[in-house]
């Protein structure tokens, strides 16, 4: 019977057959040592002399790191084992070999390692990694899904700006026009939210960044929820709920993963709501308080946010930055329109801002008036002011970085192994 590694348990004192690749080997005289791999988890078969007879005992005493096989054995839990199970060989097919596989038990530099992304991606680590990513992106449909939002594809090309000119990659599109990859569908959506009430977008996104960093990618992807009738405050909670609710989903199905990557999971079983808020004004002051050279009415920097999600044991929501800052579309407070009614949430232990978003300026002469001081061309929003010709009422939503997250629940130094294909500064190979 065919089974995957991952559904071992069902099948104690069965006879099954695994199909994978050997990922290692170890031989000690009459007993072979195999860790198998299928892609849903690493298990050890235990390869006798006496259960397979010495020919074929000979020839897996040859297969290499790899190797394509199924193997044929009996379920047998052992508490040391990892997984508790091993499997007793019985029989083993090769399909096809592998020789000289250059990714090896042994260290390798992480530029070697980017090289050979689509070999690295076999390993425990990195399987890991992208299970938690794949758990979190279920969650946050899950999420949505059941709270009455609708999904609604926002594009890709699109012939504008969102958050700010200075980031696009432009595209040939046809006839010497120009296209522009999307920096956020937010726009769209905007108008999607106006049409459905609640709906989300989550799709990939681009910033021509010239940032070398380990939050920065040129290619990720977003996470966009948009409400109408909706203030400040329901989009904290909004982004505050969903955070709870996938840190909580990989911590009940994700130990084992967690714990390949030794992550200390009692920080991430504080991460319960509500999170603290703060606001710019407060976060400046901690950063004087702590010394740090931050200059008021400035948009924090990296530093400044891994000081702040340092300092609190859990995600911190930072609002009402100035407003000359942020985004064109960001509504003023009406109580001091100096300041934007928006949110960025820090993770903890240094993450940074993994949330970004707010209300939207919902009235039509100051948002023509936004979009004239930021040097951009109204008639590529002709459009999105409509929404504010037509039964504008305030609205609001948010953007959450599925590799920021990723990166902060796996505890990883950098973003670039969060995704299969990390798109970066000076990367773009494989
Ligand atoms: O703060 P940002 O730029 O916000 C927006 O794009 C809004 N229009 C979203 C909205 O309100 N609908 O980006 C949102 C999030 C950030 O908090 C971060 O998690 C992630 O997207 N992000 C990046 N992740 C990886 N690499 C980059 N270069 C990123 N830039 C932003
Ligand atoms: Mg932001």
């Amino acid at each position: 019977m065919r089974a995957y590694i991952e559904d071992i348990a069902g099948h104690d004192g069965q006879q099954v057959t695994i199909q994978g690749w050997l990922h290692n080997r170890r031989s000690s005289g009459k007993i072979h040592f195999l860790i198998l791999r299928d892609g849903s988890g690493f298990i050890q078969a235990v390869m006798s002399k006496a259960a397979v007879g010495d020919e074929a005992f000979a020839r897996a005493g040859h297969l290499s790191q790899e190797t394509a096989l199924s193997v044929t054995g009996t379920v047998r839990a052992d508490a040391r084992a990892r997984g508790g199970y091993e499997i007793d060989v019985v029989a083993l097919e090769v399909h096809a070999e592998s020789h000289d596989y250059p990714i090896t038990p042994k260290e390798h530099g992480v530029d070697y390692l980017l090289d050979r992304r689509h070999l690295w991606i076999r390993s425990e680590r990195q399987v890991a990694i992208l299970r938690i990513r794949h758990e979190i992106i279920d969650a946050v449909r899950d999420f949505f899904n059941g709270r009455g939002f609708v999904l609604c594809d926002t594009p890709i090309f699109t012939p504008a700006a969102c958050e700010g000119t200075s980031t696009l990659f432009p595209v040939p599109y046809f006839d010497d026009a120009t296209a522009y990859l999307t920096q956020s569908g937010q726009l769209y959506n905007e108008a999607n939210a106006m049409a459905l009430g609640r709906v989300y977008a989550f799709g990939p996104t681009f910033r021509a960044e010239k940032s070398k960093t380990r939050r920065h990618l040129t290619e990720f992807w977003m996470v966009e929820p948009e409400m109408a009738y909706a203030d400040l405050h329901d989009v904290i909670d909004l982004a505050e709920g969903l955070i709870g609710a996938v840190v909580a989903r990989v911590l009940d199905r994700r130990r084992k993963e967690l714990a390949v990557l030794e992550r200390d999971v009692t920080r991430l079983e504080r991460v319960t709501p509500p999170f603290p808020r703060i606001t710019y004004d407060e976060a400046a002051a901690l950063l004087q308080e702590k010394g740090l050279p931050f200059q008021y009415g400035t948009d924090l920097g990296g530093t400044d946010e891994t000081v702040l999600s340092e300092h609190f044991d859990r995600p911190v929501c930072v609002t009402h930055y100035p407003a000359s800052v942020k985004a064109f579309y960001m509504k003023p407070d009406p109580g001091q329109p100096d300041k934007a009614l928006c949110v960025d949430i820090l993770a903890p232990e240094g993450y940074g801002e993994i949330v970004g978003g707010g209300q939207r300026l919902d009235d039509l002469d100051l948002l023509l008036q936004r979009i004239t001081e930021h040097g951009l061309p109204q008639e590529a929003f002709e459009w999105y002011l409509d929404l504010r010709r037509y039964g504008s009422v305030p609205h609001g939503g948010f953007g959450m970085g599925i590799e920021r997250c990723v990166a902060w629940i796996c505890g990883l130094e950098h973003v670039r192994e969060t995704i299969p294909y990390p798109r970066m500064l000076y990367r773009m190979y494989p």
